[in-house]
């Protein structure tokens, strides 16, 4: 369970009070300023409906009060990520294929490409770390669309998320394979280990994903977003599995890399033919809320990946 961390500013510090203490009277809940502050805060606020925090009333989920300040906070994120949407794209005939192909002709730096040829391992262990906040509750967020769904994309998302939480072995659970990486890495397995030192793009790639799946109105932003996680997953993981093998680095963590090399080649196909557009089919309302949510998947990634390349000096 994840410790309550350092706060980022006024917001921050503020609501760790109130959790801390459980006294919420107080919070000023019009203060969204910083987004780094506010990234951290609602990623805190989030993990209450996750795991929960250490030392923090479970009952503090759905206090209003702190309920008021993560809707702002989601309000904020959504709006932003709404900015950088370019909208539907224009495309003949199948939603399908137009899916596909968006996600194909995007065109963004690629972690995985630099992890395969010219990362060292300090690099990778940080790109690790980073990951962990997400991979450590693998698909925990887009399980709460699964009864927000009409009946055939209820049964198909439920179909790919028994492969990811293990197909009835919790020792195949995709988020404690990775544990099982980090681990034998020596990286430290707890939840929120590495939450002090994740930089804004991944706070926001994560609050993103419980932003669409915590919301049903998002729903069709949530598979989306899995359309697009699971269609530019494959390959990157090969990349991940010969660089980790080039740095002749943990072959737990390779098995969680290459375990998905196969899987996400099928999961694609069902989270676009068989979860995403049948949601459409059933739900037009829904059609540009999954555009919104697989663009949004890739621009986010790419934030990641601009930030950690600049950082390592990397054009
Ligand atoms: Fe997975
Ligand atoms: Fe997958």
């Amino acid at each position: 369970m994840t410790t309550l961390p350092k706060p980022r500013g006024p917001l921050s510090e503020e609501v760790i009070a109130a959790l801390d203490t459980g006294r919420v009277d107080s919070l000023d809940v019009a203060r969204v300023g910083d987004p780094e502050d506010a990234a951290l805060t609602l990623w805190l606020l989030d993990e209450l409906c996750y795991r929960g925090l250490a030392g923090v009333d479970d009952r503090l989920e759905h206090e209003p009060a702190l309920v008021a300040v993560r809707r702002a906070l989601e309000d904020d994120l959504e709006s932003r990520l709404r900015a950088r949407w370019p909208g539907v794209p224009a495309y003949d005939g199948d939603v399908a294929e137009a899916l596909f192909a968006m996600i194909e002709e995007h065109d963004g730096p690629s972690l995985a490409r630099y992890v395969q040829t010219e990362a060292t391992a300090d690099q990778v262990l940080e790109l690790l770390r980073c990951r962990s906040l997400y991979h450590l509750k693998e698909s925990d967020p887009v399980s709460w669309a699964i009864p927000r769904l009409p009946v055939a994309p209820r049964a198909a998302l439920a179909e790919l998320q028994y492969d990811e939480y293990g197909a009835g072995r919790p020792d195949r659970l995709h988020a404690r394979l990775f544990a099982d990486g980090m681990a034998a890495l020596g990286l430290d397995p707890a939840e929120g280990a590495y939450l002090e030192q994740a930089p804004l793009a991944v706070l926001e790639q994560n609050n993103a994903m419980s932003l669409f799946g915590l919301n049903r109105r998002l729903r069709g932003a949530a598979v989306g977003h899995l359309a697009a996680f699971e269609a530019t997953s494959s390959l990157p993981c090969r990349r991940m599995v010969q660089g980790l093998d080039r740095l002749g680095m943990a072959p737990e963590m390779q098995a969680y890399y290459e375990e998905h090399v196969q899987a996400d080649a099928v999961h694609e196909q069902l989270a676009v033919r068989a979860i995403c557009a049948p949601l459409i089919e059933a739900e037009p309302q829904t059609e540009p809320d999954v555009w919104f949510g697989a663009f949004s998947c890739l621009d986010l990634e790419d934030r990641v990946a601009s930030y950690l390349l600049q950082r390592w000096d990397v054009a």
